[in-house]
């Protein structure tokens, strides 16, 4: 388990070489302008993946309210590249999000969500996904702007957090940026490699 620590990220690309820092930047650079936050997920591997699935759709920046603590297995190391940030509570989370000027979405099962497929997105979504055991919170759905349900066809009553974010995050960036190039395919993996168009290093050390 990693408890979400800046100095420890902040030490981390102190020591890496300017290759890789350049990837960083590179990557910092394409990042779109929306974001994710989680609210006190109880299974750590759920929140790597989601790492995972905001840094494959250059996520501008992720937040951990609450709950600060993730396993990062299902994407090694990928957390130091992305843009995160821990706040502790609800009230501390409104004050970031109206700072930073995003509209807030709750993707959440309610009987109040507009479905998805009909959903427009804001300029500046800031989507937020609740814990596998109950969902947002009462405080986080109230704050927030708008409330967005992925429809469901079966039994099943919710969907896996991080599938839910893949399928939110795939539609907005599919919909709001038709023509935005993926990164290059070298017959293996998606490769992101500014300029030179090699293999990148890998990100798991
Ligand atoms: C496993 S669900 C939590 C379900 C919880 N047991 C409940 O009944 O409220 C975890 C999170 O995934 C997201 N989610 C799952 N299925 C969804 C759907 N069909 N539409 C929108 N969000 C969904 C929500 O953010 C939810 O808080």
């Amino acid at each position: 388990m990693t408890r979400f620590s800046p100095e420890e990220i902040e030490a981390f690309w102190r020591q890496q070489n300017p290759r890789r820092r350049a990837l960083r930047d590179e990557l910092a650079r394409r990042r779109l302008p929306f974001a994710v936050a989680v609210e006190n997920l109880s299974k750590q591997w759920n929140i790597g993946n989601l790492l995972r699935t905001a840094n494959a759709f250059l996520c501008g920046e992720i937040i951990l309210v609450g709950n600060d603590t993730f396993d990062d297995k299902g994407c090694p190391g990928i957390y130091r590249f992305e843009h995160m940030r821990h706040i502790p509570d609800a009230a501390g989370f409104e004050k970031h999000a109206s700072e930073a000027g995003y509209t807030t979405i709750a993707v959440e099962i309610d009987r109040d969500a507009e479905l998805l497929p009909r959903f427009k997105f804001p300029e500046r979504p800031l989507f937020l996904f609740g814990g596998e055991l109950e969902g947002l919170s009462p405080e986080m759905m109230d704050l927030a702007a708008h409330r967005v349900m992925i429809p469901q066809y079966g039994l099943i009553p919710c969907l896996n957090v991080n599938i839910s974010c893949s399928i939110v995050l795939y539609e907005y960036v599919s919909r709001t940026f038709p023509d935005l190039e993926p990164v290059s395919v070298d017959g293996a993996k998606f490769q992101l490699d500014p300029g030179s168009g090699q293999r990148s290093e890998p990100l798991s050390d």
